[in-house]
């Protein structure tokens, strides 16, 4: 771990927010379906500061960043996922070109759609034409970091990122979407223990993820809008 990435940290405070710290750059990004794939577009600029608490309950009226509703809502917040390591939870589909890790983290940000396919048919193809690119693009462009492609001889493939936080929005859905953490930042538990440090994950910030604290995808079927999309409706800066 880089110095930077070392004083970076996301602590869990139990029945509240995410508390960050050691000035992570924090932006908001909206998913934008593009020629059969999806990308993500530069949303509002939100304020940067070398701490700040970002709301976990999806009741903050200053959304992303936590204003203390979590009291009045009774939030409990209590974290439900395993701490165990992705290479013991991920299931390994093997294919002719490339192989795919999954550990069935989904947060529904359907970078894993490619315009040939989606990473599982572009692995299972992955012997033809560029499917294997494909394929490995699809894994590394998953922010929950649910799909690694991994070659015949164990190399791992990665995009690199900065310790970064990007707010996601999903305009397509109507709905906001998760806190995309990138870039190896610790994140610890409410009861001080550390899960894995990744290079991506996707943290729930609607308050209903059965996988807390991780995005399992609830905030599509709880239909969760943030405070800013309801109040002004989610910018794209024109290109
Ligand atoms: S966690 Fe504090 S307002 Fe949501």
């Amino acid at each position: 771990m880089s110095d930077i990435n070392a004083k970076c940290k996301i602590r869990i405070i139990e029945g509240g927010p995410y508390l960050v710290s050691g000035n992570v750059p924090i932006s908001e990004q909206i998913i934008i379906p593009k020629a059969g794939g999806y990308e993500f577009q530069e949303g509002r600029e939100l304020p940067q500061s070398e701490a700040y608490a970002l709301c976990r309950c999806g009741k903050s009226t200053n959304a992303p960043f936590c204003d203390g509703s979590h009291y009045n809502h009774n939030f409990r917040g209590k974290e439900t996922a395993s701490k165990n390591r992705y290479h013991e939870r991920a299931e390994r589909m093997e294919g002719p070109g490339v192989d795919l890790l999954d550990d069935g983290r989904c947060a529904f940000a359907r970078f894993c759609h490619r315009r040939n396919g989606d990473a599982w048919e572009l692995v299972e193809h992955s012997d033809a034409g560029n499917n294997r690119e494909e394929a490995i693009r699809a894994a590394c462009d998953c922010p929950s970091g649910r799909l690694t492609a991994v070659d015949m001889d164990g190399t791992e493939y990665e995009n690199e990122y900065i310790p970064s936080i990007d707010i996601i929005q999903d305009p397509e859905r109507r709905v906001s979407a998760g806190i995309f953490v990138k870039g190896h930042i610790l994140i610890e538990s409410a009861d001080g223990t550390p899960y894995e440090v990744r290079n991506r994950v996707a943290l729930c910030r609607c308050g209903e993820s059965r996988n807390k604290p991780f995005c399992d995808a609830a905030h599509v079927a709880v239909q969760y809008l943030d405070s800013a999309v309801t109040k002004r409706g989610p910018s794209v800066k024109k290109k």
